[in-house]
This record gives C-alpha cells, structure tokens and sequence, in this order.
C-alpha cells in the first residue's frame, strides 16, 4: 500500500514489441511526464498510467498486477492499466484530446463542429469506463488516508469516483491545460459539461498553472453548477463539499537541463547545425506539432517579416522543429502537411543558392533540439493558447541571451511576460514585427532580459511544484 499516488494518462515509459515478440522499454515524452519524473522517484510515489500501445498493454499484461517495478523493470512504483485498445482509443482520442483538449484551447471552427450525436455519447462511456478503471486501481493500491495526485484532462472523472469508493483519501487533481471561459465551455453537452466539473470537484484540492485557468474554472463552476464561488478565499463549494482551488506555476530545474544540455551529442548538434547556418542570426521554434501551437502563423510571421525587411534576406535562418504527435487524429495530420506547404512556399519564394531561410524538422531529436535552443538569438513561441509552455522556460535557461517573442495567451506570459515581447497570436504582423524587434535589440537589453527570463523560469521547479501540492493536501 502507497502514501503518495499519483495518475496520468501517459507514464514514464513505453514498450515496443519487435518481430520476435521481445520487448523493449523506453523513458521519456512531453512536459507532464519528464516533470513528475524528476520528482515522483525521490518521494517514493507509486505512479498509475494507462497502457497506450499494443506494447504497453502486453508489458502490463504479464506483470503482476500490472506493476512494472514487480516485473524487473527500472521504473520506480509503477503500475500501468491494461484498459482495452478500443476503450482507450476513444477515451484518448475522441473525447480527451478531440474535445476537452479542443475546448479548452478554444481550437474549435465552430460553423462545422463540434457536433455531438449518438457517437459521441458511446465515447463518452468509454471515457467514464477509462476514469473508472484509474479510480478503482487507486482505490486498490492507496494506503489508509493517502494522498492521491490525478493530472490533466484525461482524467477529471476519477476524482469523484476515487471519493465516492474512499472517502478517506485525500485527492487532488491538476489541469496542465487551460481552462475555457463559461460561454465556450458550453458546447459541451450540459450533462457532460457538468460532470467534467462534478468530476474534479471530487478533488479536495483543484490546481492549475496561472490564476487565469483558475479563474475560468471556478466561472464554469458557478455558471453551470450554480456552486458558491469565493474567488478571494480560492473555494468552491457545490453540494456541500468544498474544494480548494490552488495555483501552482510549474517550472524547469535549470541544473538538470544545462548538464543534459552539456553532454557530448548536443555539442556535435551545435557543430552540424552552425555549419548548415554559417553566423547567420537564428529564430528557433521547437513544438510538438499540436494545433493550439500555431505553427501556421508563426510562418506567415516570419515570411511577412521576410516581405517587410529584405536587408535580412541571407543574414537570418529560421529554426522551426515540429515534432510528430497525435497522428491518430485526422486534424492533426493535415495540420502537419499544412505546416510542411508553408514552409514550401518561404523555400520557393525566398531560397538562393547559398542561403536557406527556414529548415523545418518534423522529426524528434531531443539533443538536437537542445542544440537549436543554446544557439538560438530569437525564441519564437506563439501558442493560440497554452497551459504554460515549457519551451519558453527551456529556451532561455540555455540560450546566451535570446530574445523571447511569447504569445500573451500562454501560461508561461503570466511569469514571463515582463521580460518577453508580448504577441497577439493571431496577428501575423504584429509577431512579424516583434521578431524584428528581438532580432535588432541591443545585446546588452537582450542580456539584461535573458537573466530575468532565466530567474523565472527557474523559480518553481517540478519539485517544488509537487511539493507544494503534497503540502496543500496534507492541510486539508
Ligand atoms: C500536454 C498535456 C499532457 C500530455 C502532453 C503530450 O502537455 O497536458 O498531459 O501528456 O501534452 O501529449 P500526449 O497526447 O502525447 O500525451
């Protein structure tokens, strides 16, 4: 039986079968995961993830009771759900990264969806089932009056099934997304809308990364639940339960990240990639290639600012890495080929002989990303909307002074957005114009502000974060 538990959808490690059915283990993948994992060790956590690929699902199978860590792997207190692939796929993808993921990124084109008929009900009970299979493993596995830690929008049902199983836990969950205005929040159907709510409710504790995403939920709270808001106190009471609304900024343990940052494969990233670029001045992006990223129109910036400053043409490049992600869904698909015709279209129009403007990768190359962002003299991160943005962070703890071009609509402007320079996200020009702007700016402003952008990003560190958040509930 565990003290510390902590849920998500994705966990620390993935499986691989190859052709002799072996399989083999590998670490890593997005934000969420590489955060907690630095802490959940340390604070002798058991983790619960769901299996996500015909690997993962044979690796949960044979360990005992799905714990990995009793199986002989390396992976702390680990236990990983064997939910069936068709469950998990319209949990994953239809309802939690198809709709909660679009609603509260606002990614809708509202004239032709969402819609939600008969098919969307069916996935929604399999979005119940997968909430469910996670509150019934913490149920099993959790000590007398743990404390059980439930990440993101996969999983805002568990909450309230994990209290309603064992009322002696004390639970939290945390949206590292943002959260949606009522008026949008309100396409979803009324009784999923208010289950979502109800859901996370169960929590004691309700965290999000800026007093923006908290504002919005607890709005949605008293404009769909009708619950008692106290916006200065941070509660939200509904049916006689309380829940505490906390803010909890994440951030990056610098040191980690500049000894990774320092190993010998970044620096022979750095050599190929400054004999590609010559001294040429270099505005990096590095995204998952996701939707609320805009990767578009960070393009359309960059070749409207092209246009508008030929005494750049030959003296800058534009890094732009995209890396591949949810390429199970239709949309995201067409956004990467989207992505890779603008791109096109900058080659066509501004490429000569010996200047290459822009070099987009989609592939994902983690220490050549770490390359791109200590070379970097522009940081370019535009989200449409974002819960934090990680990248903002990264970027400036191991660039020698980049300049930080950050969408107002991201997390991270709340902390960082006195150093950066704010951007409207759908405003092509006004972002054309801020990279001008960080291109031009004196070294030493650049160099005052990289040292602020630094101090900030540094300041919440995951383990701070969940530290804070232990702490939180153990006061309830
Ligand atoms: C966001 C979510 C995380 C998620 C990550 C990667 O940061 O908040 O929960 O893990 O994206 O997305 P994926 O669908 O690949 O897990």
């Amino acid at each position: 039986m565990n003290s510390v538990l902590v849920a998500s959808n994705r966990g620390p490690v993935s499986f691989t079968v190859d052709d002799d059915g072996e399989l083999t283990m590998k670490r890593g993948g997005g934000g969420l995961v590489s955060g907690l994992s630095a802490v959940t060790k340390d604070h002798n956590v058991l983790w619960v993830c769901a299996a996500l690929s015909d690997g993962d699902r044979s690796a949960a199978r044979q360990a005992p009771g799905g714990r990995l860590d009793h199986a002989g792997y390396d992976t702390g207190a680990l236990r990983m759900l064997d939910i069936p692939a068709a469950t998990f796929h319209r949990a994953y993808n239809a309802v939690a990264n198809s709709t909660l993921w679009f609603v509260n990124h606002l990614l809708y084109d509202t004239p032709n969806a969402p819609s939600f008929g008969s098919r969307f009900r069916r996935e929604w009970e399999s979005y119940r089932d997968y909430n469910g299979a996670f509150a019934l493993a913490l149920a099993e596995e959790a000590h007398h009056e743990a404390r059980v830690m439930v990440q993101d929008y996969h999983l805002t049902l568990t909450p309230a099934m994990l209290r309603a199983e064992r009322p002696d836990l004390r639970v939290a969950h945390f949206s590292h997304t943002p959260w949606a205005p009522p008026e949008y929040f309100s396409l979803l159907p009324d009784e999923v809308g208010r289950e979502v709510l109800e859901g996370i409710l169960g929590a004691d504790h309700a965290g999000f990364l800026t007093a923006r995403w908290a504002e919005a939920f607890m709005d949605c709270c008293a404009a769909l639940l009708g619950a008692r808001v106290d916006r200065a106190a941070r509660t939200v009471t509904h049916e006689g339960r309380t829940t505490r609304v906390g803010v909890h900024a994440l951030g990056v343990d610098g040191g980690a990240l500049r000894e990774r940052a320092a190993e010998p494969d970044v620096e022979s990233h750095m050599t190929a990639l400054r004999e590609q670029v010559g001294e040429r001045a270099l505005i990096v992006r590095i995204d998952r290639t996701e939707l609320s990223k805009n990767i578009v129109r960070g393009l359309q910036a960059y070749r409207e600012f092209l246009a508008g400053h030929p005494e750049w043409h030959g003296k800058v490049v534009h890094l732009a890495f995209a890396y591949p992600s949810r390429h199970d869904l239709p949309e995201y698909r067409e956004y990467t080929a989207t992505v890779q015709r603008c791109a096109q279209e900058i080659e066509d129009e501004y490429a000569t002989e010996d200047w290459d403007p822009l070099i987009l990768n989609v592939h994902d190359d983690y220490p050549r990303s770490l390359a791109a962002y200590r070379m970097a003299d522009v940081l370019l991160v535009n989200p449409i909307r974002d819960g934090m943005n990680l990248v903002a962070k990264e970027g400036p703890i191991l660039s020698s002074g980049a300049a930080l071009v950050l969408s107002r609509e991201a997390g991270a402007a709340a902390e960082l957005g006195e150093h950066a320079l704010l951007v409207n996200p759908y405003d092509i020009s006004g972002t054309a114009a801020a990279l001008h702007e960080a291109l031009v700016m004196p070294a030493d402003e650049r160099r005052a502000r990289g040292e602020r952008l630094r101090a900030a990003a540094t300041a919440l560190p995951p383990q701070r974060w969940l530290t804070a958040q232990l702490d939180a509930l153990a006061g309830h």
